[in-house]
């Protein structure tokens, strides 16, 4: 059983798809991560032009695998990492290698809940159960600051607001697989709800679906 939960940055889903896999006791795989790790390998180098990042991050890619995530590299995780990784995620190559990599993770653990931009629509299309997770910008924003707060990070509220607006952009305006919804994912707002409130909305619809 695959369960694909998409969504922008900060909706929750992350948290979410891994309280969801632990409850059902499904593995949980994040693959925005895959991204992460691909693009954090650049950071710090200068490429000439394009055709060079686009070169650097396709043979990164071809060096990610979905073993050992548990444990990532602090820059991973950190606001760079999300650039980084919303910048490599544009190239057609390297979508396709982690969209590879997330299909033989499924199909060597049987079941999965996978969390990304394009796992309903692209990456398992005919999953069992789809969900499309959002939030308010504003709601979006203020998690994320107290996130980098909460780790000592200097970004102002602005600054974060303005990197999910520009990463936003970035992730559903790309040619390659843009972040939407899937037409058959059940929508979830986590505006108003709290962690328990999401975990118990997305229970609901897939022990109903489970019946
Ligand atoms: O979910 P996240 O913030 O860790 O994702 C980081 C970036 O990776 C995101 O801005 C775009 C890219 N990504 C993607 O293109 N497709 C996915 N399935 C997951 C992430």
């Amino acid at each position: 059983m695959i369960i694909a939960i998409d969504g922008p940055e900060a909706s929750g889903k992350g948290t979410v798809a891994k309280l969801i896999a632990q409850k059902y006791g499904f593995l949980h795989l994040d693959s925005g991560l895959l991204y992460r790790l691909t693009g954090v390998n650049l950071i710090g180098q200068i490429f000439q032009d394009n055709a060079a990042f686009v070169k650097a991050a396709i043979a990164a890619a071809h060096q990610i695998t979905t073993d050992n995530l548990d444990n990532p590299p602090a820059q991973a995780r950190s606001m760079q990492g999300g650039i980084m990784a919303s910048k490599v995620a544009v190239i057609p190559e390297v979508r396709n290698l982690i969209t590879v990599l997330q299909q033989k993770f499924a199909a060597q653990q049987g079941s999965a809940v996978v969390d990304g931009r394009d796992i309903g629509t692209v990456v398992f299309p005919n999953a069992d159960l789809k969900f499309w997770v959002i939030a308010s910008l504003e709601s979006r924003a203020s998690r994320r600051f107290a996130d980098y707060q909460a780790k000592g990070k200097a970004d102002t509220l602005a600054q974060v607001t303005a990197a999910i607006e520009a990463r936003d952009h970035r992730d559903s305006t790309r040619a390659a697989s843009p972040m939407k919804k899937a037409q058959d994912a059940h929508l979830i707002d986590t505006t108003k709800l709290s962690i328990d409130g999401v975990v118990e909305a997305m229970s609901a619809y897939i022990d109903a679906k489970l019946a």
